[in-house]
Formats: structure tokens, C-alpha cells, sequence
């Protein structure tokens, strides 16, 4: 199984600063990146296509999109569906990220939705969960990650596989706050989420990539890439400067 070195760029880049960025990050990484890893980049929506250009005829770089609506097409105003990012080049897609849980109010179940279609529309999609940390200090760590696994992908029938879906496990006390989880608590989460994966999914559960997301930096990807049940990272801050996601890349 591949690991998955995933570049989450928010709200940040204009399209030129982005594909700037993108082919750098090819010049830095592709002549070195080992065949056991791929990277994917997931650039604002007005940037999709300048990243997909600086990537073209690299298999293992993939481009996704940050969020997407759980329908072809409609009156849906502001939002972008799978068919559109799979028009513009995108392979792959985020849901359920916890700032569009917090900040944009998205529930579980409405994350379960786009999963589900984002799956079916053909996009790899990677569902992010996490716990806050009033959450994590009220000892409801395992009930918050299975209720949003089950709600996630709830909708998703048994024959899901790696292909065409990853997790990432983002504690929200972590992101953009530079606290790292050590290794102990990335192992026992990511524990957690195998063991739920494979209670959902039987047969597949075991090889669906966990990433870990939250204040990954150069300093400490060694580290957290060669734990156990870790099969890839999502990146926020320092995936922004090629010259610091090159070295998480190949870290
Ligand atoms: O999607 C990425 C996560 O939100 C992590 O962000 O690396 O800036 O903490 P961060």
C-alpha cells in the first residue's frame, strides 16, 4: 500500500503562486519519490487547474478538491460537484474536514452524503475526523471517531476499498496550533479508527490508508510516518512552501 503524503492548502494561493509552488514541489520530489509513496495536493477550487497543468505526466502526484456537494449539478450556489472536479483533472476529494465541521457547521450526516457520492462519482475521497479537546479530555475519544466513522460512511456500501477511499485522522486541538499528537496518542487513535474501519467495512477495512493530520512539519514526519496504522499525512501549514513539503514528502 502506497503512503499517502497529502498537501491540504485551505484558503491560501492565488493560481499562479499555486502552480509556482506545484512545480517546484515536482522539481524537488519526483526524480527521488520512492515508489511505495504518492503525493496529493489539494489546492483552493480557483487553483485546481494551474496544479493540474505544473502535475501533468506525473502519475503519483494526484490533485483533489477541499469539499464538494453530493450532486451532479442544481441550484446549489457557491458549492462545486464531483462531476466538475473530475472535469478539471481532480482524482480525489476532502470531506467532512473540521473546519467546515466547526466553522461551516457541516454535520455528520451531511458529510455521509458527500462521502457516499464523491465515492460513487469515481473521485478517491478522504473523510477527515478528529476529536476536540474537550471531547478527547471527557474520555469520549473512541464514541466521537466511531460516531463519525459510522456516519461518514454509513452510506457507502461493503465493496469500498483503498482506492477510492482514504481517512484522516485530524485531532482539532492539533490543527494549526503547532501541538503535535505524540506517538502514543497517534497509535491509540489510529488504533481505533482500524479496528471501527473493520467493523464497518469486513472485508476492506484493513487496507483503507489512515492518514495523520495536525502540525506535521519536517521535524517530526520521520517519526510519525513509521508508526503503526499510520499509512500517510495531511499536511496544513508547512505544505504551503515546496521547500518544507518536499522534505515531509521524502521524509
Ligand atoms: O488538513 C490539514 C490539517 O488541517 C492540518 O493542518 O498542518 O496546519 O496543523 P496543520
Amino acid at each position: 500500500m502506497k503512503k499517502l503524503m497529502a498537501a491540504n492548502w485551505k484558503m491560501y494561493k492565488t493560481s499562479a503562486g499555486a502552480e509556482q509552488t506545484a512545480r517546484s514541489l515536482v522539481q524537488a520530489v519526483a526524480a527521488d519519490l520512492p515508489g511505495d509513496r504518492e503525493v496529493m495536493v489539494f489546492p483552493p477550487f480557483t487553483a485546481i487547474a494551474s496544479v493540474v497543468e505544473a502535475f501533468a505526466g506525473n502519475e503519483n502526484f494526484i490533485v483533489g478538491g477541499q469539499n464538494c456537494y453530493p450532486a451532479d449539478e442544481g441550484a446549489f450556489t457557491g458549492e462545486i460537484s464531483p462531476r466538475m472536479l473530475l472535469d478539471l483533472g481532480c482524482r480525489s476529494v476532502l470531506t467532512g474536514h473540521s473546519e467546515r465541521r466547526h466553522i461551516l457547521g457541516e454535520s455528520d450526516e451531511f458529510v455521509g452524503k458527500k462521502t457516499a457520492f464523491a465515492v460513487q462519482s469515481g473521485l478517491h475521497t478522504v473523510l477527515c475526523i478528529g476529536e476536540t479537546l474537550e471531547q478527547r479530555e471527557s474520555g469520549k475519544l473512541a464514541e466521537v471517531l466511531a460516531r463519525q466513522l459510522k456516519s461518514g460512511l454509513g452510506e457507502l456500501e461493503n465493496g469500498v476499498n483503498q482506492e477510492v477511499l482514504s481517512v484522516a485522522y485530524e485531532p482539532v486541538w492539533a490543527i494549526g496550533t503547532g501541538k503535535t499528537a505524540g506517538p502514543p496518542e497517534i497509535s491509540e487513535a489510529h488504533g481505533l479508527v482500524r479496528e471501527i474501519l473493520q467493523d464497518i467495512l469486513p472485508n476492506t477495512g484493513a487496507a483503507i490508508r489512515i492518514l495523520y493530520g495536525g502540525s506535521v512539519k519536517p521535524g517530526n514526519i520521520g517519526e510519525i510516518i513509521s508508526l503503526d496504522n499510520v499509512e500517510g499525512v495531511l499536511v496544513g501549514g508547512a505544505s504551503l512552501q515546496a521547500d518544507s513539503f518536499s522534505q515531509i514528502v521524502l521524509g
